[in-house]
């Protein structure tokens, strides 16, 4: 469990519209028009850091990162 919170990105280049970061964290990733990943929470608030990294982990394509801030 962590207190920090985090900034996550997606890189678009990446994302393939896999959606299993959506299905696993959808209070973090939202899919756009194309079904690409879209962050709707900056920062991401310390209890939801691991849904998004669960979120991140499930990424086929490894396209998102999560950054922790100080
Ligand atoms: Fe894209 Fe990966 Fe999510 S491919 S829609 S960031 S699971």
């Amino acid at each position: 469990m962590t207190s920090k919170s985090a900034e996550v990105t997606v890189d678009l280049n990446r994302c393939m519209g896999h959606a299993r970061c959506h299905s696993l964290a959808p209070a973090i990733y939202d899919l756009d028009d194309e079904g690409k990943s879209v962050v709707i929470l900056d920062p991401v608030p310390p209890e939801l850091v691991k849904e998004a990294e669960e979120g991140a982990q499930a990424c086929p394509e490894h396209a998102i990162t999560v950054r922790y801030q100080d």
